[in-house]
């Protein structure tokens, strides 16, 4: 596929032009990626986030997705997750809400995804990691009941949305009082405006917001010979997948270089 025709369809699957069928489109790629891509050591399909300073603690076989964890681990640093009740909404192949589960002692994780082959691959991958649970579900309409989390967290997934005021409405929804919402992923530059008003559900106060854009940055220059080694195992989808994944030279790539697309953190706080 070249970066033409990759960026027609990045156009259709931006937020907020086609939302019916943009939401339909990333579920069909979600759906066929986790089919096809059965890679055992893969529990990611995020860009990573590289921080500055000393490395965060990581046990030794975790050490090949450092970089991938980091967008986790900056997205829970410094709350308080033991005991917990957690969820993950749009988990993926599940390596994110796994890092939880092992590392916080929460009481529970769950991953929810609206890609029921996606869900099938995280259980598959995970089920070595007690208190972790996977369940088909719709950010924009989820399977939980009112007060149901502490805190729920959201990674590079909000950009599949239809509709971004519906999950932030479903977010304070399922959050219990003095719940936490932590929330990172990326948008063109002139919509970041919106998604903050979007994501500012009644009930929900904004507590933190940051430009991560430099520390991802770095995670995908990190990243990139692994990544590439990989992709270079499957010809037929090598250019999608080193377009979908970020890779030096592509379309978002540039994009995150050039400032017209931004990577945010945000955190929020359900009202007592
Ligand atoms: C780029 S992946 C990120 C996965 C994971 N958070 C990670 O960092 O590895 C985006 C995920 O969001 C899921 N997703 C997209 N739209 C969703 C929706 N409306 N509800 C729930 N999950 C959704 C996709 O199926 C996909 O697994």
């Amino acid at each position: 596929m070249s970066s033409r025709l990759f960026s027609s369809v990045l156009d259709i699957a931006t937020p907020g032009r086609f939302p019916r069928t943009q939401k339909w489109v990333w579920r069909r790629v979600y759906n066929i990626l986790s089919l096809f891509w059965s890679d055992a050591d893969w529990r990611f399909m995020n860009y990573g986030y590289l921080p500055e300073g000393e490395p965060f603690p990581l046990k030794p076989e975790d050490e090949p997705e450092r970089v991938f964890i980091g967008l986790y681990q900056q997205a829970v640093a410094g709350l308080e997750l033991e005991g917990k009740h957690v969820l993950e909404v749009g988990s993926g192949r599940g390596g994110g809400s796994r890092y939880i589960a092992r590392y916080y002692a929460p009481a529970a994780v769950t991953g929810m995804d609206y890609s029921p082959e996606t869900v099938r691959r995280a259980r598959r991958l995970n089920d070595d990691t007690p208190v972790l649970s996977f369940e088909n579900g719709d950010a924009e309409n989820m399977p939980f009941a009112d007060g149901s989390f502490d805190i729920i967290v959201n990674i590079e997934s909000s950009h599949c949305y239809g509709d971004v005021p519906a999950f932030s409405r479903e977010v304070s929804r399922v959050l219990k009082s003095g719940g936490w919402f932590t929330f990172a992923d990326m948008r063109p530059k002139s919509q970041l405006n919106s998604l903050d008003v979007q994501l500012g559900a009644p009930g929900l106060e904004l507590v933190e917001h940051r430009n991560i854009t430099p520390r991802v940055i770095a995670a995908l220059d990190a990243a990139e010979t692994r990544k590439s080694e990989r992709i270079g195992k499957s010809r037929l989808l090598r250019r999608f997948m080193s377009e979908f994944s970020g890779s030096k030279g592509s379309v978002l790539y540039k994009g995150l270089k050039s400032g017209s697309v931004v990577y945010v953190a945000r955190r929020y706080r359900k009202a007592r």
